[in-house]
């Protein structure tokens, strides 16, 4: 039977990058049918490996919960925030990676959305809840042409990257030139920086000791157990970042900040904590 014309005729040998038939590479074999209906382009190699593995342990997570994320901060809030940050760059084609549960594609307008994943669970839900044509898929190797899209998001999953270079790099080469990517992302922060900025949440220039008494009483109820939790689930981290680390890297991979969101520059921002950040990049 004929497939149906969808996104899918976009996608292209993870190993060779050559065109596919039938989802599976002709020349090299790299890319090799669907897995529950769900193309699976992860190719070979040690990379490939690695990244099944870890595959297997986000299916699990996936499996025993749903809405996983949405405990750590990633709220409707959160998500309309970023699904508004998306749209803004205008009609095209857009690329989640590490989508997960398809939040975002599901509630983007103006975009044709494609995710990856490593977890088929998880794209199994994304697929549930929007149209977007999702594929099993590595960071690192994108089964995509070069140019081939308006806008790219990750949040919360470069951490996970094994090769975070490798990964930004592969973003930069799917966008189109001027191209947007959103990154949202967890930084390190020292205790120094933390006192800074609690100086200027409540203490300069505006002193607002009420804030301040609020926020002491909320940290001593809270606890140490509670501050634990909010770290769960597990999850197999690569790389904890510090923020000039991550503004070199994004540099040397061909983009330029266009807008840093934190807490602290936009405090409308529906953000968890001072701990995560939105990057708005432009391909150059
Ligand atoms: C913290 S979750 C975030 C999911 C989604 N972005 C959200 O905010 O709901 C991280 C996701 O990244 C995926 N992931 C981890 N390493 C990856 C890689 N190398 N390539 C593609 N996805 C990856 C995981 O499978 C997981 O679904
Ligand atoms: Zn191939």
């Amino acid at each position: 039977m004929e497939e149906p014309a969808t996104g899918r005729s976009l996608f292209r040998c993870p190993d060779c990058r050559g065109p596919l038939h039938d989802l599976a590479c002709p020349v090299c074999g790299g890319a090799d049918g669907t897995s529950d209906g769900i193309p699976d382009l992860l190719g070979g190699g040690p990379l490939a490996q690695r990244c099944r593995e870890i595959g297997a342990y986000y299916d699990a997570l996936y499996t025993s919960r749903t809405d996983v994320w949405r405990e750590q901060g990633h709220t409707d809030e959160f998500t309309r925030y970023i699904v508004d940050l998306v749209d803004a760059a205008g009609p095209g084609r857009y690329l989640d990676v590490g989508c997960g549960e398809g939040l975002f594609l599901a509630e983007v307008q103006r975009v044709e959305g494609f995710g990856v994943d490593l977890s088929r669970q998880a794209l199994l839900r994304a697929r549930a809840r929007s149209r977007a044509t999702v594929a099993i898929a590595a960071a690192e190797r994108l089964p995509f042409p070069d140019s081939a899209f308006d806008v790219v998001t990750s949040i919360g999953a470069m951490e996970h990257f094994l090769d975070d270079v490798g990964a930004t790099t592969e973003i930069r080469r799917v966008l189109k030139r001027r191209g947007r990517y959103v990154l949202a992302l967890l930084v390190e922060i020292t205790p120094a920086e933390r006192l800074y900025i609690k100086a200027r949440e409540f203490l300069w220039p505006q002193p607002r000791p009420l804030m301040l008494t609020r926020w002491l009483l909320q940290r001593a109820r809270r606890g140490r157990a509670e501050r634990q939790r909010r770290i769960l689930p597990q999850q197999p981290v690569q790389n904890l970042y510090r923020p000039r680390q991550v503004r070199t890297l994004l540099e040397r991979s061909g983009f330029r900040t266009a807008r840093l969101i934190t807490k602290v520059a936009s405090p409308e921002a529906p953000l968890p904590g001072h701990y995560m950040r939105i990057y708005c990049l432009e391909a150059i």
